[in-house]
């Protein structure tokens, strides 16, 4: 339960309301994480909150994680200044396993600031890139402006092969792009789905769509796997604020395949 030291070392603004901080370790050795994991960070004297590694796993020093801002904490967190010390409690929960799709197809559908727990796995992919098949990513934004990690999206597509579609909610005037639902690009995107492994973040609906979209195309429900949210506390199973019936998604999540999660996402309000 007790935080480790990190310090600030640099910010990247990534869109207007959210930022990727660098961290590193005031107090002994990178913090070693698998692809997927989150962290408890604890701005001091405001409070402490779950985010999601979005650095490469490979290489965890410094550590990132992209925040977005949409209250007290993590308003604390994105207008952090280099040299602010922060607490790093973790690395804590399941991770992608993105080594299970191996000789197969991978398909990544990410909406909004959850690309950024699911850039650990691509970045996994990337590092052994022949080992994958065909690597898909379907990523959904509000507006162009909300669009996250572009130059990465860009290198990997252009680098690695990776099929990069960016769909958004509203596009303005100038925007050349895809408009609408990115669980609509599942329908028609290239992988075989009965050798694919499927990675899904985003608003809990979104995955819900997007899940159903992939298991209609063929992936078995073993291989499509989600990423949880629900507030934290602990982060180790012992508070119980995480629960969703009989999981804790603090220890069995957050990332849990969608034969577990379809009766539970069927539930309202659970
Ligand atoms: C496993 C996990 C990984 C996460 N990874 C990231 C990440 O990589 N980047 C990131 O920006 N955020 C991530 N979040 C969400 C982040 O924890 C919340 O945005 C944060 O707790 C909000 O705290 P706050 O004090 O800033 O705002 P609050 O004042 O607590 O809340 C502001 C708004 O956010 C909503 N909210 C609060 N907590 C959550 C939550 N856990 N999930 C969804 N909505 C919430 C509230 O209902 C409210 O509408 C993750 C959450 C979990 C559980
Ligand atoms: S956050 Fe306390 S049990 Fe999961």
């Amino acid at each position: 339960m007790v935080p480790r030291l990190f310090g600030v070392v640099r910010t990247y603004p990534d869109t207007l309301d959210t930022v990727t901080l660098a961290l590193e370790p005031l107090d002994g050795p990178p913090l070693a994480f698998r692809a997927g994991q989150f962290t408890m960070l604890h701005a001091f004297g405001v409070g402490e909150v779950p985010i999601s590694i979005s650095g490469d796993p490979t290489r965890p020093d410094p550590l990132l994680h992209t925040v977005r801002d949409v209250g007290a904490v993590t308003h604390a967190l994105v207008t952090a200044a280099p040299g602010t010390a922060v607490g790093v409690r973790g690395p804590f929960g399941s991770g992608w396993e993105v080594a299970d799709g191996t000789g197969g197809d991978v398909v990544v559908v990410a909406g909004g600031i959850g690309l950024a727990p699911l850039r650990p796995a691509i970045l996994e992919v990337v590092s052994r890139r022949s080992d994958y098949g065909r690597v898909v990513l379907l990523y959904g934004a509000r507006s162009p402006a909300d669009i996250l990690f572009a130059d990465d999206m860009a290198t990997w597509a252009q680098r690695h092969g990776i099929v990069v579609e960016v769909t958004v909610d509203y596009g303005p005037p100038g925007w050349s792009g895809r408009v609408g639902l990115v669980t609509t690009l599942v329908a028609r995107a290239g992988f075989d789905p009965l050798h694919s492994l499927a990675l899904v973040c985003g608003p809990e609906v979104m995955m819900r769509y997007a899940a159903t979209a992939l298991s209609a195309r063929g992936v078995p429900d073993t291989r499509i796997r989600l990423s949880m949210e629900r507030n934290m506390r602990c982060g180790i199973g012992l508070c119980g604020h995480c629960q969703l019936r009989e999981l804790f998604l603090c220890v069995d999540g957050p990332v849990l395949s969608y034969d577990r999660l379809a009766p539970l996402l069927d539930v309202r309000e659970l």
